[in-house]
């Protein structure tokens, strides 16, 4: 029997781009799955500080994650992520996830498993998957991949409304420069600006993109 091939839209960009509104419309909009990556590294990160885990201390850290049990399932066409039979939704956006996730993510055993994770929801469904390598490592042979920008005054503005206190522009410099998988953006990828775009406005240009490339769901 052939294997079935599903359709990967990638979608990166540093913090508060726009990746996550924009993707989960853009799922919604084609009856794709929304996968967001980096829940996955927050959850870790959430559940190592739970331990009372130096986020700094690679070696506690590679030990955790071969210890414990990560799961995804699917609510609603969303990945959802549980880490040692635990649902850390409420506890994602924390300031102390805020502040020692980037840290967490540049360790290789994390990402080995956070991309193992991606992958497998892969094998099963059409996906649009958001992140910071996700066009770059995760699904390099995906034809369709954006990168989400906007000027850093905008996007701390986003995060203010929003009511969160988070150094994004810390965030931002320790992902853009680790050693595994940095935040870059891929070759092929389609580039947005967002700083003077709506939600709608985002997606709206991914989409035509999408028809111009062939994606016959679009
Ligand atoms: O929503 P926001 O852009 O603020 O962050 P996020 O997508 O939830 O990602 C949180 C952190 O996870 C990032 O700052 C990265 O350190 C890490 N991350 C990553 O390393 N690779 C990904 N594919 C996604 C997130
Ligand atoms: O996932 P990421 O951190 O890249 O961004 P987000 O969580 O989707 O967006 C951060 C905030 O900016 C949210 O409150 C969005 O509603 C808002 N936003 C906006 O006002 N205009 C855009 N074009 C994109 C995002």
């Amino acid at each position: 029997m052939p294997a079935v091939s599903y359709r990967i839209i990638a979608i990166d960009g540093p913090a508060a781009s726009g990746k996550s509104s924009v993707a989960r419309a853009l799922a919604a909009r084609l009856g794709f799955v929304y996968v967001n990556s980096g829940a996955f590294y927050r959850a870790i990160t959430w559940s190592l500080l739970q331990r009372g885990i130096d986020p700094n201390d690679h070696a506690a850290i590679a030990q955790m994650i071969g210890a414990t049990q990560i799961g995804c399932d699917l609510k609603e066409n969303q990945s959802r992520v549980h880490i040692g039979g635990v649902d850390p939704v409420d506890h994602l956006r924390d300031d102390p996830v805020n502040r020692a996730v980037s840290a967490v993510s540049a360790v290789p055993e994390v990402r080995k498993i956070v991309t193992e994770k991606m992958r497998s929801y892969a094998q099963l469904h059409n996906l649009v998957v958001e992140g910071r390598d996700i066009g770059s490592v995760v699904f390099p042979e995906t034809p369709f991949k954006f990168y989400i920008d906007a000027s850093p005054e905008v996007r701390t503005r986003r995060r203010a409304a929003e009511g969160q206190r988070d150094e994004i522009a810390t965030r931002d410099r320790v992902d853009s420069s680790r050693r595994a998988s940095p935040l870059v953006r891929a070759a092929e990828a389609h580039v947005i600006d967002s700083s003077n775009l709506t939600i709608d406005g985002v997606v709206g240009e991914i989409v035509a993109q999408l028809k111009r490339k062939g994606l016959h769901e679009v």
